[in-house]
């Protein structure tokens, strides 16, 4: 079986894309293949930073391999945090913190549209392919709801009337910025 490297070590992330190619390719994550480093991510754009990651696992492992990097654009900040959302509070990527500050930002400010942005690199057979999700929402003005991670209680999708920390890991799925990345990704994957 075909074997493909996702450069993450998130295990939700790994065990979701097993079970959608499983039988088709063996899907390994970086432990697996004993990549226990910081792979360097320091481009400028969510695009660049997903195709350094694919790069690195390729050139220093020799695996096929997809990574991806993620932002949350606010128009009324210029697209910030944008592909800073992770350290947008510094260095810590602590994401209480990260909504703290975005909050406090956007305190006073009525226009308060935003967009989750995923893009995926994947190199297979030598060549690079790059898939892109989006979902445009709200930035609410307090935090709603526990589930997720990051500024998922603080984002709410027009398709809802619901933060996505406030729904169930499916329902988030079908419509986020990753749910959509990845459905491409694999619609190449299962039908190059
Ligand atoms: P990453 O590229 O997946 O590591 O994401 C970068 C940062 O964006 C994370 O640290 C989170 O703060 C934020 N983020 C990414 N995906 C999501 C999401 O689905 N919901 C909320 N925040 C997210």
């Amino acid at each position: 079986m075909q074997e493909l490297v996702f450069a993450t070590n998130n295990a939700h992330k790994i065990e979701e894309i097993r079970r959608i190619v499983d039988g088709r390719f063996r899907i390994l994550s970086l432990n697996d293949i004993g990549c226990h480093e910081d792979i360097p991510e320091t481009s400028s754009t969510l695009e660049g930073n997903a195709r350094q990651k694919a790069r690195f696992v390729k050139e220093h492992y020799g695996f096929d391999c997809f990574a991806d990097d993620t932002g949350l654009m606010v128009d009324a900040l210029g697209g910030a945090p944008g592909v800073y959302s992770a350290r947008y509070a510094g260095p810590g990527h602590d994401s209480k913190a990260n909504m703290a500050l975005l909050l406090k930002n956007l305190e006073g400010i009525s226009a308060r549209s935003a967009r989750f942005v995923t893009e995926i690199c994947l190199i297979l057979d030598g060549k690079e392919h790059i898939f892109e999700g989006r979902v445009d929402g709200e930035i609410l003005t307090s935090a709603q709801g526990e589930a997720g991670f990051g500024y998922d209680p603080v984002f709410r999708p027009y398709e809802s009337d619901r933060s996505f920390a406030l729904m169930s890991p499916d329902e988030k799925n079908a419509i986020s910025h990753r749910g959509r990345a990845t459905a491409k990704l694999l619609a190449f994957l299962l039908n190059p």
